[in-house]
């Protein structure tokens, strides 16, 4: 079964086609137009994803050496995210799928970066399993008893991780979206530099906000000089405050719920201290951590084709009406 996957949630056009479960191409263009914004901004993302997504299906297609006629289903992220942007994304879809008569699968954009981690470790990662979402517009726990049936067990109670970190990054004056480059930096600092806070260590629930304001105050204390001789360190200090929140809540997770096998998803799952932490936690225990590779961390269609698969083998899709497809913005993880 060749499958062609469509994901425009947010600021990344991008195409996929996967045969059989395997992911034979991949095209993805991120936005650069909100870099001057510091955000994204909803109408120039809608507008920026009309313009590229067919030459970016055009493009994942004669990556894979497949034609539009070789496609037996279409699948395409109805939701979360933002309106404009989604529709793009669901009417391509619903044309492709109504011209060629072949089902069109709709997809929920956080169970796609959840199953991204299939992509490349499908032989090995087996249910039950808790997985920590973390994105720009997500931070969850999530307890996954099976492949479609998805627990809630912790979430922000403010700011996205993603999000804080975007925002800090913003403060420091490094640019947008600051994940990569304050990762980057990170690298090269000091963690013990400066103490950050680290919110709510008793649930599994988080809290960023505090996090973000305490950097605020510590940037404003401190002379242009200073910031510039320690930026290293001010984010490696920062990163430790973030992904000391986020590991330890997903091994307090592991062991209420009892599961051996731990993974991440959705961009900040790309951060390098992050992986490294949780790679050390784990090492002595008879734990089993799985993240994708960075490509599938960060938005992308292979994550929505590997999903529609995954849909396919548990059930039927002929039942699926193209016409009653919709974009859905708040859409939530079945449970
Ligand atoms: O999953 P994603 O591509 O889009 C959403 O669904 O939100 O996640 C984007 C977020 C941004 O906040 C970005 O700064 C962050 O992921 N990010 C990272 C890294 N790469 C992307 N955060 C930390 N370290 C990274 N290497
Ligand atoms: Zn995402």
């Amino acid at each position: 079964m060749i499958i062609l996957g469509i994901e425009s949630s947010c600021d990344d056009t991008s195409a996929a086609v996967l045969e059989d479960g395997r992911i034979l191409s991949v095209v993805t263009h991120t936005q650069n137009e909100h870099v001057e914004f510091g955000g994204i901004i909803p109408e120039i993302a809608s507008r920026a994803h009309l313009k590229y997504i067919s030459e970016i299906i055009k493009k994942a297609l004669k990556d894979s050496n497949k034609t539009l006629q070789d496609i037996d289903a279409v699948g395409v992220t109805h939701g979360p995210g933002l309106v404009g942007p989604l529709l793009v994304g669901v009417n391509t879809a619903k044309g492709i799928s109504y011209s060629l008569g072949v089902p069109i699968i709709p997809v929920n954009h956080i169970e796609a970066h959840i199953l991204a981690n299939y992509i490349e470790h499908d032989n090995e990662l087996k249910t039950p399993f808790v997985v920590l979402v973390v994105s720009g517009g997500h931070t969850e726990l999530i307890y996954v008893k099976e492949i479609g049936h998805y627990e809630l067990i912790g979430k922000t109670r403010d700011d996205a991780a993603g999000e804080c970190i975007d925002k800090v990054s913003k403060m420091m004056g490094l640019g947008f979206p600051g994940g990569r480059i304050i990762d980057e930096l990170a690298a090269k600092g000091d963690n013990d530099f400066h103490r950050f806070p680290r919110a709510m260590s008793d649930t599994l629930d988080f809290s960023f906000s505090g996090l973000k304001t305490s950097v605020k105050v510590f940037l404003e204390k401190h002379d242009q000089e200073f910031l510039k001789k320690n930026i290293n360190n001010i984010a490696a200090s920062f990163l430790d405050a973030v992904t000391d929140s986020l590991s330890k809540k997903l091994l307090k997770a592991a062991k209420v719920y009892k599961c051996d096998t731990i993974l991440l998803a959705g961009g900040v799952s790309a951060n390098t201290m992050l992986r490294k932490k949780l790679d050390r936690a784990v090492k002595p225990k008879k734990m089993k951590l799985f993240y994708p590779s960075p490509k599938y961390c960060t938005d992308n269609a292979a994550m929505v084709a590997i999903t529609a698969y995954k849909k396919t083998q548990m059930s039927s899709i002929n039942s699926l009406n193209v016409m009653d497809m919709e974009a859905v913005p708040f859409l939530r993880l079945s449970e």
